[in-house]
């Protein structure tokens, strides 16, 4: 049984990667021949509390919980100060080269509309552009190709914090003047990036569409609008003779990769991604709850199903932990559901050694965060065309810093030769 699975995953595996490799564009990366291997550069353009608590805590204002409030209810001088060191201190050229000492090949820079535009009423504070530029050149030094996504888009395409605003209701979707905006952005980074695919292969025009729960409404802008943009990033100046080389990159809005049979295929539309985001196991009661062994089981499993993917996919998002104990991962001042902490759960355990400062980490639980890690690359690698784990730098949750990783030895120094390669054997 096992092998079977494993043969029809190589054989549907081939068939998924091949509208990108047989089209007829000169991508930035041999994808599909070369597994993408990164990291998030999460937190840098759109903060986040879980990922810098300092920059929170600072405005000492409990009403600051996301990107829009830390402009909203602070002095725009003072948030604007408090940004310029962030942005200038928390990535820097240096986290480039250590990148590529680890044996990464690409970034995933999230980013939001703000960084460009400014619309009457918005609380957000500008000033990023400069250094997205920047990280576009130490990008190019190091050989890394940067996939950028658009995080925030106007009115949020989410409400989640990630997005930079909060929201009950996400204000894209039934929004047309938001979704004109957005495409006026989308252009603008065709523009500014359609000559530099060397560096900048990948456009994510729409970071994880969602919501409000029970309604589907921002899925069927969110469709609308990849197939509006396509010609978009493809035909900037709308003329076959002039066709772009970037990759368009789409989030399948939590559906799961099957839903979006049919979506955007060759030969008519090329150079088209899938971006899904796996973090299921912690997100429910019912994953929450599974043992150390019944996770690793279930990241090989992912295998086959990405091998059947209609669009070439990739793994956008994911971490090397299991609970979601990390402390304002679910909001500032939000609790976990792992330990019941979070209003209507249904608590597992204690949080107590699963978070926080890795030198606390028995070894038993690095253990398990190297055998998840390595179960995850796999999966993914043999069923996707790579990964882009979240995240690079974590100030102090480092159970999702690939930093830490590497220093405490969970991931490993090349992410080609991990420790237990035989991992997901008997599990696919
Ligand atoms: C923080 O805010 C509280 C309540 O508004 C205030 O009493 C306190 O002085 C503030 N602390 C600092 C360091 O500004
Ligand atoms: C659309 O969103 C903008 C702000 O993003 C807002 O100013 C405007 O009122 C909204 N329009 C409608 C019809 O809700
Ligand atoms: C949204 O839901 C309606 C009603 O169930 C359905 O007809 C429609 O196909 C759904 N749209 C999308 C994009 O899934
Ligand atoms: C990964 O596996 C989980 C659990 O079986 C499933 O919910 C999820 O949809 C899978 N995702 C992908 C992309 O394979």
């Amino acid at each position: 049984m096992g092998r079977l699975v494993c043969t029809l995953a190589t054989f549907f595996g081939t068939l998924a990667l091949l509208p990108l490799v047989v089209s007829h564009l000169n991508y930035g990366f041999p994808y599909g021949k070369e597994k993408v291997r990164g990291v998030s550069l999460g937190g840098w353009f759109v903060i986040e509390d879980f990922i810098t608590h300092s920059l929170f805590d600072k405005t000492n204002d409990t009403r600051v919980v996301d990107e829009w409030t830390f402009g909203q209810y602070q002095d725009k001088a003072v948030a604007r100060a408090s940004l310029e060191k962030h942005w200038s201190t928390f990535i820097t050229k240096d986290d480039f080269k250590k990148i590529r000492e680890a044996g990464l090949n690409h970034v995933r820079i999230p980013i939001g509309y703000w960084a460009f535009d400014l619309y009457p009423g918005d609380e957000f504070v500008q000033g990023q552009l400069p250094y997205l530029l920047k990280a576009v050149d130490w990008a190019r030094e190091y050989d890394i190709k940067i996939m950028l996504v658009l995080y925030g888009a106007p009115g949020s395409q989410n409400g989640f914090i990630n997005s930079g605003h909060t929201l009950n209701a996400p204000g894209w979707p039934q929004n047309q003047t938001n979704i004109d905006h957005t495409t006026a952005l989308i252009k603008r980074l065709v523009a500014m990036f359609k000559d530099k695919v060397d560096v900048v292969p990948i456009i994510g025009v729409l970071n994880e569409p969602l919501g409000p729960e029970g309604t589907n409404y921002t899925l069927t802008a969110a469709t609308k609008f990849y197939i509006d943009t396509y010609d978009k990033v493809r035909y900037p100046n709308g003329k076959e003779s002039d066709k772009t080389n970037l990759i368009m990159m789409t989030h399948d809005g939590f559906m799961g990769v099957d839903y979006w049979a049919g979506f955007l295929q060759p030969p008519k539309y090329q150079g088209v991604i899938l971006d899904t985001h796996i973090y299921y196991q912690m997100f429910t009661h019912e994953y929450a709850a599974m043992s150390f062994d019944q996770h690793i089981t279930n990241a090989c499993k992912n295998a086959s199903i990405l091998a059947t993917s209609p669009l070439p996919t990739i793994i956008g998002e994911w971490t090397a932990t299991a609970t979601d104990c990390g402390k304002g991962l679910n909001g500032r001042y939000v609790g976990a559901m792992y330990d019941g902490t979070f209003p209507g759960s249904v608590r597992v355990g204690s949080c107590d050694g699963l978070t926080g400062d890795a030198s606390t980490f028995s070894e038993e639980y690095k253990t398990f965060l190297g055998q998840y890690w390595e179960a995850q690359v796999q999966g993914f690698e043999r069923g996707g065309l790579g990964w882009t784990m979240w995240n690079w730098k974590m100030e102090d949750v480092d159970e999702w810093s690939y930093q830490k990783g590497l220093e405490y030895g969970w991931i490993p120094q090349d992410p080609t030769k991990g420790r237990w390669p035989k991992i997901c054997e008997g599990r696919w």
